[in-house]
């Protein structure tokens, strides 16, 4: 029995392993049931008594020994592998991310556009996309069967005519002129429905930017200096800027406003089909009785507002041609725009 402990023991010593299943393999071959130091335990107890203490030590410093050595081969390798199947090198710089998301091209232009009011003391102020009827349009001098209801085809909520999805977002104006003491200097950029047909020109949802000026003396004077400077500010220093009269029903006088075509620069090409002119908002002097429904004194005050598309600037900004793109979010257009 000596011998075999010393010759196990020697085996122990020696034993380096080159692989992990290797290790499984002397385990096995030493220390399962039936392995070889195993099988030593079984025949101690047939050892003479006057031996057995010796043995007994001798026989457990050898499968102390066999057990640690397995255990410290098993380590080097389970260390050494988790280390090879990480695969990392973590001292490596980063990659750079593959595809960074842009801004939606309405977005930006909204953003772009308020920057420019905001430089000259305008807030900004949103309202509702469902609205009463009052705020989109009584207040605005538009009561039930006015004909001007005719050219904002409405999204009515079925089980209250009453609430509507707006259709412009002049409706901020009546609350901002309801719940402010003038002076009051704003615009309120958001989107607005209309039940319009969808083609390339328009769309049953599209966004607006309206602008709201209340005050002493404010004049016409000031509303056309104010939309001078944004088009040359946002369509570059040369854009010229004219007024067509026209009408809306909470603004007296109202107007069009056309600033010089960003192509051809007025001398005529088929995106201003050949008029040098290109349209780009409505506007006008607060209608006093509007001023009144809102409860703002008439007699003292004075204001102008405006109301312009925001997929129509972004139109002619990008010479985008089908306003359709806006919605559906083809990552092939969408990327194409990146803000400043
Ligand atoms: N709300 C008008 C529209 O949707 C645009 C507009 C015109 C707004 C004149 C105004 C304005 O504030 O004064 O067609």
């Amino acid at each position: 029995m000596k011998e075999k402990i010393e010759h196990i023991l020697e085996e122990v010593e020696k034993f380096t392993a080159q692989s992990k299943e290797q290790v499984e393999e002397y385990r096995i071959k030493w220390l399962s049931k039936k392995g070889e130091i195993t099988q030593l335990f079984e025949d101690f107890k047939n050892v003479a008594p006057d031996v057995k203490r010796e043995m007994g030590q001798k026989l457990n410093q050898l499968k102390t020994k066999a057990q640690d050595k397995i255990n410290e081969l098993k380590e080097k390798f389970e260390s050494q592998s988790s280390t090879v199947s990480l695969d990392v090198d973590l001292s490596l710089p980063a990659e750079p991310i593959a595809e960074l998301g842009s801004q939606h091209p309405i977005t930006i232009v909204k953003n772009e556009i308020s920057k420019i009011f905001e430089d000259i003391g305008f807030s900004i102020s949103e309202g509702r996309e469902i609205e009463d009827d009052w705020h989109n349009f009584t207040a605005l001098n538009t009561p039930e069967d006015h004909p001007a209801r005719d050219m904002q085809d409405t999204f009515y909520i079925q089980t209250n005519p009453e609430i509507v999805l707006r259709t412009q977002t002049s409706s901020v104006q009546v609350h901002l002129m309801e719940n402010n003491k003038p002076p009051i200097r704003t615009i309120s950029p958001g989107r607005v429905y209309r039940n319009e047909t969808v083609s390339a020109r328009s769309h049953c949802q599209f966004h607006q930017i309206e602008g709201l000026y209340i005050d002493t003396n404010v004049s016409f004077a000031d509303l056309k200096q104010t939309l001078l400077y944004f088009a040359q500010r946002y369509f570059g220093a040369e854009t010229k800027i004219r007024m067509r009269p026209s009408f809306f029903p909470f603004t007296e006088p109202s107007a069009e406003v056309d600033i010089s075509c960003t192509l051809c620069k007025g001398a005529g090409c088929n995106v201003c089909k050949y008029s040098g002119w290109l349209e780009i908002l409505g506007c006008g002097m607060v209608d006093p009785q509007v001023l009144t429904n809102c409860k703002i004194d008439a007699n003292k005050y004075t204001g102008f507002a405006f109301g312009m598309g925001i997929e129509r600037i972004a139109m002619l900004k990008y010479k985008v041609t089908d306003i359709r793109l806006f919605f559906e979010n083809d990552v092939r257009f969408l990327k194409q725009f990146k803000s400043a």
